[in-house]
């Protein structure tokens, strides 16, 4: 028997967007899902040239969500998308995301989840009445050697943690970007648009996401200290955080966006009282173990002694790089696996309640850095 394609509709990510075309490109790789629906720009005529462009059906071409969600939910079941993406600016998550699973689709919704903690809530309320899988791209999830590292903090190889190192290290916004209308900066510098985090939701919620992650380690308080140093620019550019997990292990996190020089530099170093762990994003292949008494050693992507996690992530044998498209695609692959019930897909990406504990992480960050930066209890209960 033939197991059917599930069908995508994407919302955002028309002409000149960033990332709606990687997630199109992350969904399609293993050819599980076909992208079949969208409402892919704010502008109806944009939407409509962007869905020619990428030649989906004109019946399917809709000119608005809202007309999206109307047409789909009135076609059978078997016909209808069975899930759609939001890559919309931030602001927009929250509704879009809440008026499609209440009609029962299921959602992949770029990160962060939406604006506020209620809102979070709400979405979690939405998913548990209806039973809707309900994805968030957090993609550095998606990383074999990220599982790899969580495999080993869970089989003990570090020890108690003690310490962990997590930067976000980004120039792209080092001068005034937003103000050439360059539409990226415009929005994520727009606290309407953006929420109340500029780096810090951005990519400090990557971040955060990638501690949890790996560690398992629950936030228990957050010192930080936001800035922007762009005159006039209304969120923070930069932000270095103080943090205490429960049970007594402490964090540093930088997200900064003014970073000259830098990329995409994420990369996390996590020491336990046995071991310590390094891994990079610009660099994904490679996570690095630092056995205390042994010498360090290169654990490489693909090879057979990797944890058996590590090793379903993977398309490729060794030496023949992977990197952002296939651990976006592994996020896809594990929302599929959910929504199709397989029971013998590992069922593994982050879903709302990861979304709601990094809204939760951005508050309570903006709340110690208005407050003079004091020590702000910042625990998260799902
Ligand atoms: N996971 C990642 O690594 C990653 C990377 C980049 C962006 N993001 C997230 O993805 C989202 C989009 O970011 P981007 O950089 O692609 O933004 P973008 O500005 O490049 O694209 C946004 C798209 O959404 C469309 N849009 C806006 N409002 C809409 C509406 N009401 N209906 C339909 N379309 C609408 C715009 O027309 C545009 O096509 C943000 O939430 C961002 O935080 C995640």
């Amino acid at each position: 028997m033939t197991t059917p394609k599930l069908r995508m509709a994407m919302i955002g990510g028309g002409r000149d967007a960033f990332i709606g075309a990687v997630h199109r490109k992350a969904a399609a790789l293993d050819g599980q899902i076909d992208f079949i629906a969208g409402a892919l720009s704010s502008n109806p005529d944009k939407a409509l040239a962007s869905g020619r462009d990428l030649g989906l059906p004109a019946d399917r071409n809709y000119p608005s969500w809202r007309a999206m969600l109307d047409a789909e939910s009135k076609l059978p079941r078997d016909k209808r998308i069975d899930f759609v993406s939001i890559v919309t600016p931030n602001d927009t998550h929250f509704e879009i995301a809440a008026a499609f699973a209440r009609a029962g689709f299921h959602i992949v919704c770029d990160k962060p989840l939406c604006h506020t903690s209620a809102q979070a809530r709400e979405l979690c309320d939405i998913v548990s009445q209806t039973g809707v899988v309900f994805a968030v791209t957090y993609n550095y999830f998606g990383y074999p050697l990220v599982k790899q590292a969580r495999h080993m903090v869970r089989q003990g190889l570090l020890g108690n943690i003690r310490k962990v190192i997590v930067e976000y290290n980004q120039g792209w916004l080092a001068t005034a970007l937003e103000k050439s209308g360059q539409k990226q900066a415009d929005w994520r510098t727009d606290p309407a648009r953006s929420g109340a985090g500029g780096a810090i939701g951005d990519i400090g919620s990557h971040a955060e996401q990638l501690v949890s992650t790996i560690t398992g380690l629950e936030v228990e308080a957050i010192c930080a200290d936001l800035t922007h140093f762009i005159p006039g620019r209304r969120l923070d550019d930069d932000a270095n955080l103080l943090i205490r997990f429960k049970g007594g292990a402490k964090g540093v996190l930088i997200a900064s966006q003014v970073e000259i020089g830098h990329e995409n530099d994420l990369r996390i170093r996590i020491w336990g009282d046995k071991a310590g762990l390094e891994w990079r994003q610009e660099n994904p292949n490679e996570l690095w173990y630092k056995p205390d008494g042994q010498p360090v050693q290169l654990l490489r992507r693909g090879n057979a002694y990797l944890s058996d996690d590590a090793k379903a992530a993977t398309r490729l044998p060794p030496g023949h790089p992977e990197a952002f498209f296939e651990a976006f695609a592994n996020v896809y692959l594990g929302a599929a696996a959910a929504m199709r019930k397989d029971p013998k897909a590992s069922i593994d990406f982050p879903t709302v309640y990861d979304g709601a504990r990094g809204v939760h992480f951005i508050e309570k960050t903006v709340e110690s850095a208005a407050s003079d930066r004091k020590w702000t209890s910042a625990q998260w209960k799902p």
